[in-house]
């Protein structure tokens, strides 16, 4: 961390201390056994709710831990750091789900959505994507159909975070297909009381193995119409805006892994010999160590800048996706890059599932890939420059 570069004040450097602490503590040692089981770990996932890491900007008077964008992203990059499948758990929980009802709620739906979820009692999902529909998120087949006072769904949602142990989902349907993005609707599910609604095949991942992803059903699954986040029609834009919060989330979870894979290269490049001295004093070691935490403090002020645009636009509005987008590009990009350095510094080492830096490679991957892939991300960027979105 470059206190130069950005001065943190005492309440951010107290959060960001209390969450390396936890995760150096109890995350850590467990990481390898989680990511070797593929177990979900529902213990230090029930302790981080207890700390308030599961609702960090949700107000506390729905569960949450009421601070600011910048103290979320400070303690996500340090869970992250210890584990990424730790990350992208706390990253959905606060970001893709509750950011969601927070901002697009009733009353009663915070109350009966958002508190048990930002208090870490219960977790939060976001089921967005489809097998035929991933970047080009508009195109999805599942339907809404409004039948008096509820809706009737049918669709099949694929690749959601915490899918198997989700107890509260927020999905999205097509109610007017003919529309498009248009005619795109928002829906809060509660698992338990949806007759209709399953959990399908789980993902078998190259990494964030202790995260668990899986397909979710709905077949006839009835729910009332007044679980219907936003109007008719605004479910597109609400995807959208909760994606600008994500993939913060995931530029703080790639951060993590980009200065987990750095330091374990430091520390190795000062004590592994060969040739008769340290390899951290042959140029080509040095360099690449030098590239890589050049990338990460840029990838780390991109990630503070666009928490700082968030916040901003809690008081003043306006979107962030510029901000957002250019964060989770350049910090996902850096992890891979740090990733596959530690790798090559580590040398035989590194292949080798005795240190961790194989399962940083693992995890790195897709940070580039999910809540915007890197070309999606391009794409925004350049819409925005080029004035076309
Ligand atoms: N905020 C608010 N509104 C937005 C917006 C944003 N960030 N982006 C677009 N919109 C609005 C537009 O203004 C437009 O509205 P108007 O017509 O009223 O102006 C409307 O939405 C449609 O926008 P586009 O024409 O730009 O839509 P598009 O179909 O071309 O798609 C896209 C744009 C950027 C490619 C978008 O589809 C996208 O982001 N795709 C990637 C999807 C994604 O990230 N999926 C990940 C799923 S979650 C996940 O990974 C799993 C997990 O659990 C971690």
């Amino acid at each position: 961390m470059s206190q130069v570069l950005f001065p943190l004040s005492d309440e951010h450097r107290m959060i960001q201390d209390t969450a390396r602490d936890f995760a150096s503590r109890a995350i850590a040692p467990i990481a390898a056994q989680f990511d070797e089981s593929g177990e979900f770990p529902h213990d230090t996932v029930k302790k981080m709710g207890e700390m308030g890491f599961m609702g960090v900007e949700v107000p506390e008077q729905y569960g949450g831990a009421g601070m600011d964008t910048l103290a979320y992203v400070l303690a996500l990059e340090e869970i992250s750091r210890a584990d990424a499948s730790h990350g992208v758990i706390m990253s959905v929980n606060n970001s893709l789900y509750c950011h969601g009802i927070q901002k697009f709620g009733t009353e009663a739906q915070k109350e009966r959505f958002l508190r048990p979820v930002a208090s870490g009692q219960s977790i939060g999902a976001y089921a967005l994507t489809e097998p035929m529909s991933g970047s080009d998120a508009g195109t999805m087949r599942s339907r809404a159909v409004r039948e008096g006072d509820s809706y009737r769904l049918n669709g099949r949602k694929s690749w959601v975070t915490s899918g198997p142990v989700a107890e509260y989902v927020l999905t999205f349907m097509a109610t007017n297909p003919d529309l498009k993005q248009k005619g795109v609707s928002a829906f809060l599910i509660d698992t338990k009381n949806a007759p209709g609604f399953s959990r399908g095949k789980k993902e078998p991942k190259l990494g964030i193995r202790a995260s668990c992803t899986s397909e979710l059903l709905f077949e006839d699954c009835r729910i009332p119409a007044d679980q219907r986040l936003g109007n008719e029609g605004e479910g597109f834009k609400i995807a959208m805006t909760v994606l600008d919060a994500g993939r913060i989330g995931i530029s703080s979870q790639a951060l993590g892994i980009a200065e987990a894979a750095y330091q374990a290269s430091v520390l190795y490049a000062r004590e592994r010999e060969a040739f008769g001295q340290k390899i951290g004093q042959f140029q080509g070691i040095g360099f690449r160590i030098a590239d890589m935490k050049t990338r990460i403090e840029a990838a780390r002020l991109l990630t503070y800048n666009a928490a700082m645009a968030k916040e901003r636009s809690k008081s003043a509005g306006g979107r962030y996706t510029l901000e957002a987008s250019m964060a989770k590009l350049f910090a996902s990009e850096t992890a891979m890059f740090c990733a596959h350095a530690a790798i090559q510094i580590h040398g035989g080492m590194g292949y080798s599932r005795e240190l961790p830096v194989e399962r940083y490679f693992r995890d790195a991957k897709i940070t580039e890939i999910y809540e915007g892939t890197s070309e999606i991300q391009r794409v925004v960027i350049s819409r925005s420059e080029l004035g076309v979105i």
